[in-house]
């Protein structure tokens, strides 16, 4: 029967990581996937992380199964630093968080929860997205809909988004990225978060709110700031959220998926849905990074340690975005390029096309998505001036 399966491409984003490694050119640059890197090119274990290593693999008692919802006492670390710790959504017990294998676990999940529950209900996307939510909600049997974003001249469309989100079917899901948008690295204002709520509220839509990047925008509550805003205007709300990137805990898997619902009681409802969720994917989610992550925010001094690392990265990567702008100053390219400056998080949309793109991999090892989306995080202050040059002779 084999016969019949046909060979496929493999994924976009992550086949880099395999191209980046063959590669022999000894300049070469990898500005693909969206791990952090620090001034040497490597992703470190983050220093809270390997001291709660140490206290876990004192202390840890058991590798018996933990539950569909994961541990209780990450959710109770994790549903605060999402929602805020004086959340009234919190005192009110209407937030439900089950633990899930990374962000992508979560979107996983929030999926067949809409599938299965919210029968005939579309989801809508953003244009440009993270490629993988398109994966994962035509997995789940979501008929996926769009939603502007970016215009042709690479600025963010917030006029072309609102018109386009107030078209959408009443009670259809809505999915908005918190922060650092993900490829394109333009993020709503306070101001545009506040008229997206009032869309949302005239439509009655159900948001999916992605965040994947706390904490590498602006800060942990800056970066919260749309989430919050809609937890605490909605009864309804779903958050997929990820210790992947800020924690550094990427090949660990740990996320969660937060559900907001009008009252307790109907938060209990959906709350058991979603341990036949998990169940029906994986049974129990992993242990280990959420474990990390609990004894890091449990204690004071290894959380305070844990914040001054993450915004060192942080600081590191809006640097470097000011830096790439600077570097791009002798081409003449810096005023083109100088959007660059104000977006936030890993990813840059950088507006070169894929043959753009192609031709810095194939003549100077530059590796990015072909969708023109850069990793920051990859420029150092050694390549920096490389990558510009490069830049400018694909113009
Ligand atoms: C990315 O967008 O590069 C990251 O979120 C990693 C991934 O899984 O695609």
């Amino acid at each position: 029967m084999f016969e019949q399966i046909e060979r496929v491409p493999g994924d976009a984003i992550l086949g880099l990581i395999e191209a980046f490694n063959k590669d022999t050119n000894p300049q070469k640059v990898d500005l693909g996937v969206g791990v952090y890197r620090d001034a040497k090119g490597t992703t470190p274990v983050m220093r809270a992380v390997k001291e709660a290593e140490a206290i876990l693999l004192e202390n840890e008692t058991t590798k018996s199964y933990i539950g569909s919802h994961g541990d209780p006492r990450y959710a109770d670390v994790v549903l605060p630093l999402v929602l805020g710790s004086g959340s009234p959504v919190l005192a009110d017990n209407r937030a439900s968080l089950t633990q899930s294998p990374g962000g992508t676990g979560a979107l996983r999940l929030a999926a067949d929860f809409v599938h299965t529950q919210l029968p005939g209900k579309g989801i809508w996307v953003s244009t440009p997205t993270w490629p993988n939510h398109l994966g994962i909600f035509e997995a789940a049997g979501l008929k996926i809909g769009k939603y502007p974003y970016v215009d042709e001249n690479n600025r963010l469309d917030f006029a072309g988004m609102l018109d386009a989100i107030r078209e959408i079917p009443e009670g259809d899901v809505v999915v908005l990225h918190a922060c650092c948008h993900n490829p394109s690295g333009f993020d709503l204002s306070k101001e545009q978060w506040h008229q997206v709520l009032a869309v949302v509220q005239e439509r009655h839509l159900l948001p999916l709110v992605d965040f994947a990047y706390q904490g590498f925008g602006d800060g942990l509550d800056d970066d919260a700031y749309g989430v919050r805003l809609l937890a605490e205007n909605l009864d309804e709300l779903l958050i997929t959220s990820s210790c992947s990137k800020n924690f550094g805990l990427y090949r660990e898997r740990t996320g969660a998926l937060i559900a907001i619902a009008r009252n307790n009681e109907q938060m209990e409802n959906v709350r058991s849905q979603m341990a036949i969720v998990a169940r029906e994917n994986y049974s129990n989610p992993p242990a280990h990074g959420a474990a990390v992550v609990r004894e890091i925010l449990e204690s004071a001094e290894l959380a305070a340690h844990w914040q001054e690392e993450l915004t060192e990265m942080r600081d590191r990567i809006n640097g470097l975005r000011r830096e790439f702008v600077s570097a791009l100053e002798p081409y003449g390219l810096s005023d083109r390029y100088a959007f660059i400056a104000e977006q936030r998080g890993m990813f840059s949309y950088t507006g070169l096309t894929p043959e753009q793109v192609d031709r810095l991999r194939d003549e100077f090892g530059i590796y990015m998505v072909r969708s023109g989306r850069a990793n920051v995080a990859g420029l150092a202050s050694d390549n920096l001036p490389y990558v510009a040059k490069a830049i400018a002779a694909v113009q």
